[in-house]
């Protein structure tokens, strides 16, 4: 199969790209610094924030190709701090590559796959999108909604034989911490000290995350299936059992929450 893949210099991207390339399929990884990074599978430049590039690139694998079968969504990046005082421009950014960038790769892309009559576009969420954690408020939301965005797709694309899922993984140890923007981390603020913290915890449970390779085998599975789910999380036993959130009261829920970022 023909798999377009963002993201692909590190982290999850490059894990799922050297699986699907090692097990036979045509990857094509992309990022923006894809001129600097070696690998076994092709690989292309592109900056997903860059709406005219996201749509040449498309067609100019369709032209190689004849046909894109996969889209794997997995760019993008993180900003920390609290809300009060997040810069507006880091959270447009972090909505504007996590949400809206990826929305345009579907956009593009959809009339080829519907044109073929299959496709399969995969979306790497996160258990973030799942809850509002503190001091990550915009990514949590921004993972949030692309979350929901696969959910009216797959209804959408029913007549077309196009799926939309969701992975969502939990803490994993990727390059995802050094590409991070603390936004306004100012020590003058009155929500530093608690910020600084949180943000200590949240690392050390990162830092000590699980392998990304997790997540390429997890992929590997999905696109191996006649009829993927629409949300699969991956991570941790505790991670995976977000979805049991609504059977708690919310403050109660976030106290159980909180007590794990001690
Ligand atoms: N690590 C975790 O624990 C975790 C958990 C849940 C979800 N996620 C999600 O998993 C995905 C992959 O992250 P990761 O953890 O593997 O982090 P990572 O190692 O920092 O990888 C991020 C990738 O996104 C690319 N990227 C960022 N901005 C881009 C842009 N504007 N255009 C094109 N490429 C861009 C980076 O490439 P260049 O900088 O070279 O362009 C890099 O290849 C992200 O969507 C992240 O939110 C991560």
């Amino acid at each position: 199969m023909v798999i377009l893949i963002t993201g692909t210099s590190s982290g999850f991207g490059k894990s799922i790209a050297e699986k699907l390339h090692s097990t036979g399929h045509i990857v094509i990884g992309t990022s923006r610094n894809a001129d600097s990074v070696k690998s076994d599978f092709k690989t292309m430049k592109l900056d997903i924030n860059n709406y005219e590039m996201s749509k040449n690139l498309i067609s100019k694998i369709v032209e190689t190709h004849g046909k894109i079968d996969i889209l794997i969504n997995n760019a993008g990046i993180n900003i920390t701090g609290p809300l009060e005082s997040a810069k507006m421009s880091d959270i447009k950014n972090v909505f504007d590559t996590n949400f809206f960038s990826h929305l345009n790769m579907i956009q593009n892309i959809l009339p080829h796959m519907r044109s073929n009559k299959s496709g399969l576009i995969i979306n790497v969420t996160s258990i973030a999108g799942y809850l509002g954690l503190p001091f990550w408020g915009a990514y949590c939301a921004s993972k949030a909604s692309f979350k929901i965005i696969a959910e009216s797709l797959n209804i959408e694309l029913k007549n077309f034989n196009i799926n939309v899922v969701n992975v969502a993984p939990g803490d994993y140890n990727t390059e995802i911490l050094s590409n991070r923007v603390d936004s306004n981390n100012n020590p003058n603020s009155p929500y530093y000290k608690e910020y600084s913290r949180v943000i200590k915890s949240v690392n050390t449970k990162m830092e000590h995350g699980r392998d990304p390779e997790e997540v390429a085998e997890l992929v590997l599975k999905i696109i191996n299936q006649k009829n993927p789910k629409i949300n699969y999380l991956v991570g941790g036993f505790l991670e995976k059992k977000i979805t049991l959130k609504n059977l708690f009261p919310d403050k109660l829920f976030q106290k159980i929450i909180m007590k794990l970022y001690k």
